[in-house]
C-alpha cells in the first residue's frame, strides 16, 4: 500500500521539543558534596513554579540562610520558602519517615507553609534496620570503610535494587504495609542477628511506627512523574535539585568512596521520571575550593594551617553529621570531568569570600601519573592514588568581597582567579557566591532567564539559540 502524505506527516514525524518560555533547569554538586547547592536552588528557585529532589536521602544537608533564620534541609527541596513554589519529593530518592516528619514539623514551626509539598509514591522508605546495617556494616569494614553519613542509605538503595524494598506506596496501604513490614522485619532479623550480632527487631513496633508515619505522610503523596510532565505541559518551569556531588556518583564517582545514587545531571531524568528533552540547562555548583567529608582520595587535600583555616573560615563541618570536613586547593581536573559528565552549561562559584585573606591561591591544573602529565581524571582507583597535582599559584586578594554586589566590584585578582578556573575547565561562570545569605550573591546572568549562552567563559562551542 502507498503511503498518504498524512500517513507521512503523522507516522514519520519527529517530535521536536516545545520551546519553553524559561527553561528547565538541573542543580547539581560538581565535587564531593556540600558545594553550596541548597543556596543557589534557594536562590533560583525565585523563578522557578516547581522544585523537586531526584535521588539521595536524608544524608544531604542543605542550607538555606534567609535574613537570620538558617534553614537546614535534608529532603525537602530548597524552593519550599517561596510560598507559590511547589516542591517533589521525587521517585530517585529514599525516604527516611521519622527525620521527614521532624523537618516538616521544624519547618513548619518557624511559620513555612508545606501545604505544596508532595512526595512520590516510588520513593523508597528508609527502614530501621536499614540504619543499623549502615553503622555496623561500616564497623566490620574498619580500615575499609566509606566514613557513610549512617542514616541507612547504602542500605535502602541496595533493598531497591535487590527487589526487596519497602516503598512510600506501600506505606499507603495498611495491609500491604503489614505484610511487607512483617516479611522485610523478619528477613532482616537474620542478618542483624546472625551476621552482626545485634537484637532483632519486633515486626510488630515497626508496623505500628510506621504506621503512624503513613498517616501524616499520606496528603503529600502523589504520582510525582505524572505531576511534573503535566507541570512541564502547562509550560511552568522545573528546577531539579541534586543531592550529593559528582565524585560521590555510584556510577562515575570515586568507586567505593560514593553514595549510592546518580547525583549527576543524567539522574535528574531517571529520578524524576522526565525524558531527557525535557531538559534545557545544567548548571554545576563549586566551590572556590574543595571540600570532602568521609574516606577516599583527595588529590588536593591540604592538611596544615592553610586547610584548617579554610576549614575554620569556611564553617566546613557537615551539615548532617557535624563531621570535620577535608580541605583542600580547587582542582580544575575534577571541574574539567564534572563538565563533561553532567553536560554543563554552566557553573556557580561558591565561598570565593573564604579565600578572601590568603596572599597565593593554589590551583590544581592536571595530575602527573608515573611521570607522565594528565589532564583527564583518572577512572582508575589505582591510577588516581598515584596523581600527584601539579599547581600553578595565583596571586590572592587579601581584601574582603563579602559586600562585592558585581563583577566590577571584584578586586582585580578575585576576577583573574574566577576567569582562570573558566578557561581551565572551559565553562561559563553564571553565579559567583560570596556569603551564605541570598544577597551576597553576584548572579552573572540568571542560567533559567538567560538565553543558552556563553556567560563568562568565552567559548567558540556554546553558540546563541
Ligand atoms: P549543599 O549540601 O551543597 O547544599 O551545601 P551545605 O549547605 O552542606 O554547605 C555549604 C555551606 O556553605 C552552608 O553552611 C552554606 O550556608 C555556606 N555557604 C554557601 N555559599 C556560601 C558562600 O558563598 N560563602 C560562605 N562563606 N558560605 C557559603
Ligand atoms: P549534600 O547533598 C557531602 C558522603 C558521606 C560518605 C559518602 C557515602 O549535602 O552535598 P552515604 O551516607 O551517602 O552512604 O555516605 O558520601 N556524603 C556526602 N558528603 N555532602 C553530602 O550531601 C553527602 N551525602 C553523602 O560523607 O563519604
Ligand atoms: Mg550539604
Amino acid at each position: 500500500m502507498t503511503p498518504t502524505k498524512d500517513d507521512v506527516t503523522i507516522i514519520g514525524r519527529v517530535n521536536y521539543p516545545k520551546r519553553r518560555p524559561l527553561a528547565n533547569v538541573i542543580v547539581i554538586g560538581s565535587q564531593w558534596g556540600d558545594e553550596g547547592k541548597g543556596k543557589i536552588t534557594d536562590l533560583l528557585s525565585k523563578s522557578a513554579d516547581v522544585v523537586v529532589r531526584y535521588q539521595g536521602g536524608v544524608n544531604a544537608g542543605h542550607t538555606v540562610v534567609v535574613n537570620d533564620q538558617t534553614f537546614k534541609l535534608h529532603l525537602i527541596p530548597s524552593g519550599i520558602l517561596y510560598p507559590d513554589t511547589e516542591c517533589i519529593i521525587g521517585s530517585g530518592t529514599v525516604i527516611d519517615p521519622k527525620v521527614l516528619i521532624e523537618e516538616l514539623d521544624l519547618v513548619e514551626a518557624l511559620g513555612i507553609s508545606t501545604a505544596n509539598l508532595m512526595i512520590s509514591q516510588a520513593a523508597h522508605v528508609t527502614m530501621p534496620y536499614h540504619q543499623l546495617i549502615d553503622r555496623a556494616s561500616e564497623e566490620r569494614r574498619g580500615s575499609q570503610k566509606i566514613g557513610t553519613t549512617g542514616r541507612g542509605i547504602g542500605p535502602t538503595y541496595a533493598d531497591k535494587s535487590e527487589r526487596t524494598g519497602i516503598r512510600i506506596v506501600d506505606l499507603m496501604s495498611r495491609d500491604r504495609l503489614k505484610e511487607q513490614v512483617h516479611w522485610t522485619v523478619n528477613y532482616k532479623n537474620l542478618i542483624l542477628e546472625k551476621l552482626y550480632h545485634l537484637s532483632p527487631l519486633d515486626p510488630d513496633e515497626v508496623e505500628k511506627e510506621y504506621i503512624e508515619y503513613a498517616d501524616r505522610l499520606k496528603p503529600y503523596v502523589i504520582d510525582a512523574s505524572l505531576k511534573i510532565y503535566n507541570a512541564i505541559e502547562g509550560r511552568r518551569n522545573i528546577l531539579f535539585e541534586g543531592a550529593q556531588g559528582t565524585l560521590l556518583d555510584l556510577d562515575h564517582g570515586t568507586y567505593p568512596y560514593v553514595t549510592s545514587s546518580n547525583p549527576v545531571a543524567g539522574g535528574a531524568c531517571v529520578g524524576a521520571g522526565v525524558g531527557p528533552t525535557m531538559i534545557d540547562r545544567v548548571i554545576g555548583v563549586a566551590k572556590a575550593y574543595t571540600t570532602r567529608v568521609g574516606e577516599g582520595p583527595f588529590p588536593t587535600e591540604i592538611n596544615d594551617e592553610i586547610g584548617r583555616l579554610l576549614r575554620d573560615r569556611g564553617a566546613e563541618f557537615g551539615t548532617t553529621t557535624g563531621r570535620e570536613r577535608r580541605c583542600g586547593w580547587f582542582d580544575a581536573v575534577i571541574g574539567r570531568y564534572a563538565v563533561r559528565i553532567n553536560g554543563m552549561d554552566c557553573m556557580a562559584i561558591t565561598k570565593l569570600d573564604v579565600l578572601d585573606e590568603l596572599p597565593e591561591i593554589k590551583v590544581c591544573v592536571a595530575y602527573q601519573i608515573d611521570g607522565q602529565r594528565c589532564e583527564d581524571f583518572p577512572s582508575s582507583p589505582l591510577e588516581l592514588a598515584k596523581c600527584q597535582p601539579i599547581y600553578e599559584t595565583k596571586p590572592g586578594w587579601q581584601q574582603s568581597t563579602v559586600h562585592c554586589q558585581t563583577l566590577e566590584d571584584l578586586p582585580q585578582q578575585a576576577l583573574d582567579y574566577l576567569r582562570f578556573l573558566a578557561e581551565l575547565m572551559k565553562v561559563s561562570i553564571a553565579i559567583v557566591s560570596l556569603g551564605a545569605s541570598r544577597d551576597q550573591t553576584i548572579v552573572v546572568e540568571d542560567p533559567i532567564h538567560g538565553p543558552k549562552r556563553d556567560l563568562f567563559y568565552p567559548s567558540d562551542t556554546a553558540g546563541e539559540n
